[in-house]
């Protein structure tokens, strides 16, 4: 039987995933549009998933939100949630990172998931170009750079996201500018948890080639990505053919897959160590 402590803990990382995703006012315009049938096969198990309402493509992350503060919806919170508390759980040495954090919502997560255990070393890194996505990576898309600000978020208003749920302190950390000039100089040590979401090929690869190294063995690596955006999974799939990376990807929704780094692994070496 939990004790009242644990469910408590539980009430409030539930509540706090359903205000990140706006599940609770849920003020989409979203909601009247129709949704094409869409089928998913999860790598693992084969089974079958179909969607086709708004519910649906809410919980699988499948929207633009208007209004909440992440867009990666409830399993993947969910998943995030599972990761961290293995990570507490087993002890895994390291902080905790995101690349491509929009609005802040799932690193809001990270930290308020943090505070509900007592942890109070490690850290949650932020790290975004806080402009969108670089000029470079949109060539040959459909996505003109001056027309679309969706993804722009600056690093004040994220701060200020972290700040009204009363999560904003020194535990969190911004990393501010494009991965390929933030990453090198990055004074982190060791990680247990890294969430790369930002859709391209190079900077999907950036954040591999510069943090996978620093991921500790028991830690895991999450690609939101995967089965959204070929370059991503180009990215992940030659990062880890290279690296001989074996850990089997596990599928989340139908974007997303993570795996856990082997106790085992003496993982890859970062660049100018090898
Ligand atoms: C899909 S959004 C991330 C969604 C977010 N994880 C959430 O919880 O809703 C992609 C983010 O990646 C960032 N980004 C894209 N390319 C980048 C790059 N090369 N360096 C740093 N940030 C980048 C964008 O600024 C944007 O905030």
């Amino acid at each position: 039987m939990p004790t009242l402590e644990t469910q408590n803990r539980q009430l409030y990382l539930d509540l706090l995933k359903r205000v990140l995703g706006d599940f609770i006012y849920d003020l989409g315009a979203a909601k009247d549009e129709k949704y094409p049938t869409m089928t998913w096969a999860d790598t693992r198990t084969g089974r079958k998933h179909t969607l086709s309402t708004y519910a649906d493509y809410k919980a699988n992350g499948l929207l633009f939100p208007q209004q909440a503060h992440t867009m990666i919806g409830l399993k993947r919170l969910d998943n995030l949630q599972f990761c961290l508390e293995q990570i507490l759980a087993q002890n895994t040495p390291g902080d905790l990172l995101e690349a491509g954090v929009w609005r802040g919502g799932a690193c809001i997560f990270m930290r308020g998931l943090l505070k509900a255990y007592g942890e109070t070393q490690r850290k949650v890194w932020v790290a975004d170009s806080f402009v969108g996505f670089q000029a470079s990576d949109l060539v040959n898309t459909n996505i003109d750079l001056e027309k679309t600000n969706y993804h722009s978020v600056s690093q004040a208003q994220v701060a200020e996201h972290f700040k009204a749920y009363d999560l904003l302190d020194e535990q969190v950390v911004f990393l501010p500018g494009f991965l390929d000039q933030s990453l090198p100089k990055a004074p982190i040590e060791a990680l247990a948890l890294l969430r790369l979401d930002v859709d391209f090929y190079h900077p999907t690869l950036e954040g591999l080639t510069w943090l996978y190294p620093r991921l500790s063995p028991g830690g895991f690596v999450i690609i939101d990505d995967y089965y959204a955006f070929e370059g991503c999974r180009q990215a992940v799939n030659a990062y880890r053919q290279v690296h001989q990376i074996s850990e089997p990807l596990v599928r989340i929704d139908p974007c997303a897959v993570y795996w856990q780094k082997s106790t085992s692994s003496q993982g890859a070496l970062a660049p100018g160590n090898d």
